[in-house]
């Protein structure tokens, strides 16, 4: 039992440090998935079509939506009158394609050609102007462009004023996580969409842009299969020590029921022998004493819990039928007649008939009943030899006669423990069961069953 709950706790605990370490392992897997920085580039079809990004995890799809208005851009005041450049509102759509949030992202978009900035929406821009010495400059909101606040190089057309951006150069936009324009984080299946006004040369082709993007994820904890591997076990285990501390309850109530129980039918049946010890005044305490020797016989032979409990009892049980012979017989100091004799040897069937009702302990009267019967066959009432006699009635044999040989009797005294192995050894194969004999010498000369003392 004590070997049972300490694996049992044992086991407990390791399926709680388990699932620990499975909830540690899965937390740092997300952490190390979050952390990766990841980068795509897309231009050309690639860019624009949109098609192929579709299979990307995240991607940029630009689309330039209908140019509505061109203006003359007189580089070198020559009085130019005729539109020369158109302006173009390209959206970059940011799109995540995965069930993972995009915590952050930032692209870069290089120009192959001359374009002029004019407005860009939400996220605020970092400008690298690469020609004459790079000037690197961060326009926090376009729309609210101040040229005199910046150093970058622009260009003025009917009182706006662009950017300049020439082939080489670049930006790195910014998203916005303001309320308004809440482009960050990108929502599992969500897309964001800043974009551009810009001024281009009219016939030139825009799908020369490039844009490198950057970007992590954050995985939430619940998408890791080894979170809930972790939970699973924790629930099982959770639910496995609740049902374990009311089993635990529970049998504690039992067994402080059952060893009361045990009490009970321990004293019921001890009162009773002591009722029938109190008839033969010279064997006093003698079924209490016989059951004590068989007991601790049955000990010898391997016998123990339930098993042994019962051999206590049939042994303590065994001259029960004496309740049935009168007291002047039963207490007669001489001589019994041959009839007298009779009635004595009677008790064996008469225990036996009156146990045949006690149920509950298995074949309870076969101690009654067989307990003088002999080895060698010579004994009563069937005159069963050898194995035939049941080996509860062989023990209390040995133990019965050991007991009325340890103790003084009122036409004797008890005999010395000498003689008592004398008797025993003598009487090995006869009336005793041999290997019953010599286990009771074993015992006697050991000094663990006490004689003639
Ligand atoms: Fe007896």
């Amino acid at each position: 039992m004590k070997k049972n709950s300490k694996t049992a706790a044992l086991i407990f605990l390791a399926s709680l440090v388990a699932a620990f370490a499975i909830l540690l392992a899965s937390i740092i897997k997300n952490n190390a998935y979050n952390a990766v920085e990841h980068r795509a580039s897309f231009s050309r079809e690639r860019l624009f079509s949109g098609d192929a990004a579709r299979s990307e995890e995240v991607a940029v799809i630009a689309s330039a939506r209908n140019s509505t208005w061109s203006k003359a851009f007189d580089f070198f005041n020559e009085g130019i009158t005729e539109h020369n450049y158109q302006a173009y509102t390209i959206d970059f759509t940011v799109a995540n394609h995965t069930g993972d949030e995009v915590e952050d992202f930032s692209f870069r978009l290089t120009f192959d050609q001359d374009a002029y900035l004019a407005s860009a929406w939400n996220g605020s821009l970092e400008i690298h102007q690469l020609s004459g010495g790079e000037i690197v400059d961060t326009v926090p909101d376009l729309r609210e462009f101040v040229p005199e606040n910046h150093i970058l190089a622009t260009f003025s057309v009917d009182g706006e004023t662009m950017v300049a951006m020439k082939p080489g150069d670049y930006l790195i936009y910014n998203p916005s996580t303001s309320m308004n324009a809440m482009e960050m984080p990108i929502e599992p299946m969500e897309a964001t969409t800043p974009g551009f006004i810009m001024y281009m040369a009219i016939g030139a082709p825009i799908e020369g842009l490039e844009v490198e993007l950057d970007y992590t994820f954050h995985r939430a904890l619940t998408r890791e299969p080894l979170f809930w591997v972790s939970m699973i076990i924790l629930a099982v285990w959770l639910v496995a020590i609740i049902n374990f501390g009311i089993t635990s309850a529970q049998i504690r109530k039992y067994n402080i029921r059952h060893e009361r129980d045990n009490e009970i039918i321990n004293e019921s049946i001890e009162t009773f022998t002591g009722f029938i010890d109190a008839k033969d005044p010279y064997t006093n305490g003698h079924s209490k004493r016989v059951a004590t020797y068989t007991k601790r016989i049955a000990k010898e032979f391997g016998y123990d819990g339930e098993a042994l409990d019962r051999i206590y009892y049939v042994a303590l049980l065994h001259d029960c039928g004496k309740i049935g012979v009168p007291d002047n017989i039963l207490g007669k100091p001489g001589r019994l007649t041959n009839e007298e004799f009779q009635v004595i040897k009677s008790h064996t069937v008469r225990g036996g008939e009156i146990l045949s009702s006690f149920k509950s302990l298995n074949n309870v009267g076969e101690g009654a009943l067989y307990h003088h019967e002999r080895y060698d066959g010579n004994g009563y009432p069937s005159g069963k030899a050898g194995e035939e006699i049941p080996f509860i009635a062989r023990m209390i044999c040995v133990a019965d006669s050991f007991d009325a040989m340890n103790t003084n009797r009122v036409y004797r005294d008890k005999r010395t423990k000498e003689h008592i192995l004398e008797e025993i050894e003598s009487n090995r194969g006869r009336q005793f069961d041999p290997q019953i004999a010599d286990v009771m010498l074993g015992l006697i000369r050991s000094g663990q069953i006490k004689a003639g003392e």
